[in-house]
């Protein structure tokens, strides 16, 4: 953040009267205003008011598959550690020595047993306490053992299925609360069972909120999305649900028509262990909030991350997940190729509208707009979650 910017308060965005506007019903609501969408202050303060109190993600387990393997990631605009212990731990750091400040891991390292600091040598534990302080009392004079209470800081941070999440206030929700409705609604769906095949990432010139009330939005299908309208079936197409602080949906085949959307299915891939019949016709989303979306399908899922780049661009991160060996079984390589260029066809066609929604926040006439009773239920909630998490006291 920078020093011009943190004397700015949340209240000059999202004063009593966006408030009002935002508790009112539906039909008469409003959403969070432009500035919201286009200025880099605004984009400061969700980084220390919203993405800090909230479980967000911050990488893979996958990626971190052995002891010792550290990764350096940045979340919410704040430089962390990801470090897996030698009991095969998830562990997160703040990525900053406590001697002087110093980054400590600059570049992804697998198998280490300790951590070391490239300023001094302070050395830790992968579970973050002083081991060793160099030349610490005087020349050749070291401190082996440490001998006060000098430890990393720590990021509460929880592993769920491949995905690590952590909290930087450490005041959010257990996140068993916090990811209870994602789970309920995937309920049948074993995620343990897939594997991370691929990813691919794709840029687009909006806010990171206008590409995830996009990626949600069913009702631009018709006109943004030819090939998808014509094997989605019309009257399939809900609204996103709410619960707890997500979003949900849910599209039904028709039985006879399993791949009903089209190739992104992935039938021919073995299904979910134990899928049920009515869910081997089920396709079911949620957006967890804030910035995650997980796809599940009868054969594979995605999980999509939207990581804020400036105020008007946003970086959409897509993980492709099939059940057990069909995520590297070269017997499917041409399946999966399919699922994924499917995905990439869609996200193109996605990509100009996202740039004319973040063109149309900078018109000063535009007021947070007026919401589809049938449709924008999610993009409401969506808006309120964010404007309540950051108003908090
Ligand atoms: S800053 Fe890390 S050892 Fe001095
Ligand atoms: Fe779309």
């Amino acid at each position: 953040m920078s020093g011009a910017l943190t004397g700015i308060g949340v209240e000059r965005f999202l004063d009593r009267e966006v408030m009002a506007a935002l508790a009112r019903p539906l039909e008469q609501a409003r959403g969070l205003p432009s500035a919201a969408f286009t200025d880099e202050a605004f984009l400061a303060l969700e980084r220390r008011l919203l993405f800090s109190r909230t479980w967000v993600f911050a990488g893979r387990a996958g990626d971190l598959a052995k002891p010792g393997d550290v990764r350096p990631v940045e979340v919410a605009g704040r430089p962390l550690l990801l470090v897996r212990g030698r009991e095969g731990d998830i562990r997160a750091f703040h990525n900053v020595c406590p001697h002087r400040g110093a980054r400590l891991v600059g570049e992804a390292q697998d198998g280490r047993t300790m951590l070391t600091c490239p300023y001094h040598a302070w050395t830790y534990t992968l579970d973050g306490r002083l081991k060793a302080r160099p030349h610490f009392h005087r020349p050749d004079c070291h401190d082996q053992a440490g001998d006060d209470n000098v430890t990393l800081f720590p990021v509460r941070c929880v592993t769920w299925h491949d995905w690590i999440f952590v909290n930087l206030d450490g005041k959010a929700e257990p996140f068993e609360d916090f990811i209870a409705p994602v789970s309920a609604w995937f309920d049948g769906f074993d995620l343990s069972a897939v594997r991370c095949a691929s990813h691919r990432a794709w840029e687009f010139d909006c806010n990171w909120k206008l590409a995830v009330e996009n990626y949600c939005d069913f009702y631009h299908v018709f006109l943004v999305h030819p090939a998808l309208h014509q094997v989605m079936a019309k009257e399939a197409r809900k609204a996103m649900l709410t619960m707890g602080r997500h979003l949900m949906n849910e599209y039904w085949f028709e039985a006879d028509n399993r791949g009903g959307l089209g190739d992104k299915s992935g039938f021919g891939m073995p299904l979910f262990p134990e899928l049920s019949a009515a869910n081997q016709n089920r396709t079911c989303y949620s957006v967890v909030f804030p910035n995650i979306a997980i796809n599940v399908y009868p054969t594979n899922a995605q999980f999509v991350h939207f990581e804020p780049l400036s105020a008007g661009r946003t970086r959409m991160h897509m993980w492709f997940y099939y059940v057990g060996d069909a995520a590297s079984d070269p017997a499917h390589a041409s399946l999966r190729d399919t699922v994924v260029e499917e995905w990439h066809k869609l996200n193109m066609e996605d990509e100009g509208i996202c740039r004319a929604i973040q063109a149309g926040r900078h018109c000063d006439a535009y007021d947070g707009g007026r919401l589809a009773p049938y449709w924008d239920t999610g993009t409401l909630h969506f808006h309120r979650q964010i404007a309540q998490v950051m108003t908090a006291a």
